[in-house]
């Protein structure tokens, strides 16, 4: 097999053998297929997409690259869940507790965010002594005893991903659905997933601008989930205001705790019990999508996420009492609010920049080799259709720095992500559409 004819055809609009997808992927990963030849074959499809058969033999090709997680020892359907491009996306650290307590195991694999703030596992580390190492027979066998386990990425999951998505970064090959599909799914399958709960974002701050193109990814993921085994639901949610109002990783931490205790603001409640919903149902502990809905929402009034919660930080070598004693968690500083300068009715927050300024107060990564400030960050006070007065807080800065010509900057770059409107502006729908393999329901 040569790499030019399987570019050549694919440039030609032909359709690609399982055996020839499968030389290019690992013959990229081993290093002898060099980026330029890859860069042309990743133009080829984004300009000539992939077939449903096509990119399932691609995800699966990306998902053994490298190391794949073998969770077989564990009873039970593994559900695995996936947000698609979110600021400050609380939604693991409630889903996995919330899930497990209600008898789906969760045996989840984070990684260390970049950008924005940090990752699940950065967010885990903001309660004091939770340990993200551990051995993988001590992985495993927390999630049969309690339920659930969130340990860091170790090893080279989907290698032939990582350098995929690195190179379409700067060759403008993101924007291709069956190549998001394909490397999204394969890093939920070499986790070892049986099943997948997806929550594609659509809107300003996501890769999928309108909701005909959000839609047309989720039933890609769907499909490929469907050619391979891994039953897939895709649930396409609203992008246009940051989700809940924390951005910054302890806060973020006890808008979680808060959201499992049924105290949490309304969208992130919502989103989880939507999302926690689907995957109860595909974890096979309710019969119908409306039956797990109940089911999830007693998690949360009955405090058992919150329990199971505690069970996962104490099992993980983390202070449980945490989680009750909330002031027991890194707090910053200095609290200053983001006053309105006009009247007015909120109608966008660009979640996008929020994040951006986040990440410059110390609560993201801007390189692998940042450190993390764990106390810091944003907390909305006003939300897409909110009244505000001038003079009223928009937003609170949480900083552990003193210094006004960088609080000044940071206040108003806060003030730019919110848009106004003189007039009445409808509260942002959260759920648009569910696509499962059954097809593609509107909300
Ligand atoms: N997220 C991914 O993991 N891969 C893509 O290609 C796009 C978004
Ligand atoms: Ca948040």
């Amino acid at each position: 097999m040569r790499t030019v004819d399987i570019i050549q055809k694919k440039r030609d609009g032909e359709t690609l053998s399982a055996d020839e997808i499968e030389f290019l992927i690992q013959g990229y990963t081993r290093g002898e297929i060099p980026d330029y030849q890859m860069s042309a074959w990743a133009m080829a499809v984004y300009f000539n997409g992939m077939t449903a058969k096509e990119t399932a033999d691609l995800t699966m090709a990306m998902a053994r690259s490298g190391d794949q997680a073998d969770l077989s020892s564990i009873p039970g359907v593994k559900v695995d869940k996936h947000s698609t491009g979110g600021v400050g996306d609380t939604t693991t650290l409630i889903l996995g507790p919330l899930v497990a307590a209600a008898g789906v195991p969760v045996a989840k694999m984070s990684g260390r965010g970049l950008g924005h703030t940090g990752g699940t596992i950065d967010k885990l580390e903001a309660l004091p002594g939770f340990e993200i190492e551990l051995t993988k027979e001590r992985f495993l066998e927390q999630v049969k005893s309690i339920g659930v386990s969130v340990i860091g990425q170790s090893g080279n999951m989907t290698p032939a991903d990582k350098k995929l998505y690195a190179l379409r970064d700067v060759t403008g090959t993101v924007e291709s659905i069956p190549l998001i599909a394909s490397s999204v799914m394969s890093k939920k399958i070499a986790s070892g997933a049986d099943a997948i709960v997806l929550d594609v974002k659509t809107g300003s701050g996501a890769f999928m601008k309108s909701l005909n193109e959000s839609i047309q990814l989720a039933k890609a993921m769907v499909d490929i989930g469907e050619q391979v085994g891994r039953e897939t639901v895709a649930v396409i949610t609203n992008m246009d205001e940051p989700l809940g109002l924390a951005i910054g990783n302890a806060l973020e931490v006890r808008e979680a705790i808060d959201t499992l205790k049924g105290q949490g603001p309304e969208d992130l409640q919502e989103l989880c019990l939507v999302l926690g919903a689907h995957m109860i149902q595909l974890g096979g502990k309710a019969a119908s999508y409306d039956e797990a809905r109940a089911l999830a929402e007693r998690m949360l009034q009955e405090g058992l996420g919150t329990e199971k919660l505690k069970q996962l930080v104490a099992a993980q070598g983390g202070d449980a009492a945490a989680v009750d004693r909330l002031e027991l968690l890194p707090a910053a500083e200095y609290q200053i609010p983001v006053l309105a300068l006009d009247d007015g009715i909120v109608s966008h927050i660009d979640a996008e920049s929020l994040g951006i300024t986040a990440m410059m107060m110390g609560a993201g990564r801007a390189t692998k080799e940042d450190k993390i400030d764990l106390a810091v960050g944003i907390v909305l006070k006003k939300k897409v259709g909110d009244r505000v007065e001038a003079g009223e807080p928009l937003a609170e800065l949480h900083l552990n720095r003193n210094e006004p010509m960088f609080t000044e900057e940071m206040t108003q770059q806060i003030r730019e992500a919110f848009a106004f409107s003189a007039d009445e502006v409808p509260r942002t729908k959260l759920v648009y559409a569910v696509v499962t393999k059954q097809g593609v329901q509107m909300v």
